[in-house]
Parts: structure tokens; sequence; C-alpha cells
């Protein structure tokens, strides 16, 4: 039995796999209608979302399944103090896989070492989000036709934000990446992965101003500050709008960049700026439904009707 805690659980041949298989889904989805039929999802959801979870649901009852859960760790058992482990232990016996997301990081791999059915990360603490990152593959792939030679910007809080590190991660698997780093000095990415860039052998560059490289993009990958996980309120107000892109930043950027975003966004991109056709990340929440539709299948090995 596999589960995905972080985005390399899967090798670049099996995520290569869960793309083609996405982007079969995204052109013929009646295929699929029934092939997780009296099979459950379970989402065990102790932070708040709307797209994760939703999607995650969506993505099981278009593969005719069904779904439970929870959406706050105040209405499960975790409020009376229960643990993660003894809640994957019961949710084993009533659903077939589950997805769980939670503020600590390690949560879902301590759950996975106490579960008899696949889980998956839908997010801990500021550390790994790898459904998102196969949502942001996909997206990449699916609209600019490649995963190699790319120059990709990551724009924001890159210490809390978990989608950047995860993409980040799996990028560095591809041919010819090269990554800038866009933000203030302390919402730089962390030193371990820094280390990994640098043994890697992964070009990469940690800068402050947007205006200096979006000219070199071809993705941007613009990020939410995360207040949720700043010890104190006045560092957030200082930094929350550090970054807003707009369209006088657009203009100068190449016609066929895109812009990704793992949303939610509060004021980092303009709402002026969805109505240009590089801003995808609209695009990319819809796209995250395929792509967990296509992991579902393949955790509980299940194939397309004929
Ligand atoms: N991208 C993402 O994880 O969104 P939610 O927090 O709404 O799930």
């Amino acid at each position: 039995m596999k589960h995905i805690i972080s985005p390399t659980d899967l090798t670049v041949s099996e995520l290569n796999e869960l793309l083609e298989l996405s982007e079969e889904i995204i052109t013929d989805p009646k295929k699929f209608t029934d092939v997780c039929r009296g099979k459950k999802l379970a989402t065990l959801f102790y932070e708040p979302s709307t797209r994760t979870r939703l999607s995650f649901e969506a993505a099981m009852l278009n593969l005719g399944g069904n779904i439970l859960g929870f959406s706050s760790a105040d209405s499960s058992s975790a409020a009376k103090g229960e643990s993660v482990a003894d809640t994957i232990r019961v949710i084993s016996s009533y659903a077939d896989i589950c997805a769980i997301r939670h503020p600590k990081e390690g949560a879902p791999l301590v759950a996975s070492n106490y579960s008899s059915i696949p889980v998956i990360n839908a997010g801990d603490g500021g550390h790994n989000h790898p459904t998102q990152t196969f949502t942001d593959l996909l997206t990449i792939k699916n609209l600019k036709g490649r995963l190699n030679n790319l120059i990709v910007g990551f724009c924001g809080d890159l210490k809390f934000g978990r989608t950047v590190h995860s993409l980040i991660h799996a990028l560095a698997r591809y041919e010819n990446i090269k990554f800038m780093l866009i933000s203030p000095e302390e919402l730089r990415i962390p030193n371990y992965i820094r280390e990994e860039l640098i043994a890697g052998n992964i070009p990469f560059e940690e800068i402050r101003c947007l205006d200096d490289t979006i000219a070199d993009l071809d993705i941007l990958y613009m990020t939410r500050v995360q207040r949720e996980r700043f010890f104190n309120e006045e560092d957030y107000i200082r930094l929350k709008d550090i970054y807003i892109l707009d369209n006088k930043k657009m203009a100068k950027a190449n016609k066929d960049m895109i812009v990704l975003h793992p949303l939610p966004r509060v004021n980092e991109i303009s709402p002026e700026v969805d109505e240009d056709p590089r801003a995808v990340y609209f695009k990319q929440a819809e796209f995250g439904v395929y792509v967990r539709m296509a992991l579902i299948m393949k955790l509980l090995e299940v194939k397309a009707n004929a």
C-alpha cells in the first residue's frame, strides 16, 4: 500500500503516469464516472480549506464513490484530545482511502504509520502539500507543454509556503530548471531546501525585487503571506503587502509567461490581473480535481471503464 506524504513519494515516471491519466480524464471524463463505485474517501481536515477538501470530495464523487469526514478539528474528537494515531486506526475501518490536513508538520506521516488504508497528505503546517504540487505540475504541463527547460519564479512567503517547498522538490527532478526565489530576507526559503538545491547543483538565485526578474520568467508562482504561521501580528502586517502583482508589472513579463497561485489570494495579485490570459490560477484550481481523481485511482488501483 502506498501513502503520499511528500511529492517525491512518486518517482518521476509514476508522476508522469499520473499526469497522463489526469489528461485522459480531462479529455474524456465520462470514461471514469463509475470506477470507484462502492469506495469511500475520508477527508480529515484539522485546518481550514476550500480547494483541497472540496476538490478531493468532487474527485471521489466524479469517480462514482462516496465521501465522509470532518472539516475542522473542533468538529472531531480531536477537540476532546484524541490523537491522530487513534483517529486513523478508526477511520481505516470506515473508509478505503483518506486525505488529511493538519497544522503540525509530520502529522500525516504519523497517520500513515498507523493506517491500514492509503493516506494522502493534504497539507501539513509549513512543510509539504503534495497534491497541490501535482495540480501545479499538471497546470504547467498542460499549458506550457513541458516540465523541463523552465525559469520558475517563486514570489512572496517562501519560508512558510508549503506549496513552494513541495513544488521546488518536484521540479528539481526535471532537466534544466532554474529557480528565481523572490522574497524579503525574513521570508526566504528554509535552510534545508537551500542546502538541497546546492547539493543537487540546481541553479537558483535569491532576490528581493520582482521587477528585476519578471521579464526572465516562464512561470511566476505568487504566494500569500501565511498569517497563520507568524509568531507575531506586527511582523505579518509589515510584510503582508510587500508584493502586489498588477498590470504594470505584468506589462514587463513575457507574453507566454503564466501566473500560478495555489490560492487563496489576499492582496498579492490585484484583481485587474485576473483578466490577463496569462493569469491561470483559477484554471489551476480546476485542474486540482482531475489530478486528485487520477491519484485516487492510482492509490486504489482501479482502472477506467473499457
Ligand atoms: N491551495 C489550497 O491548499 O487551498 P485551500 O487551503 O483552500 O485548500
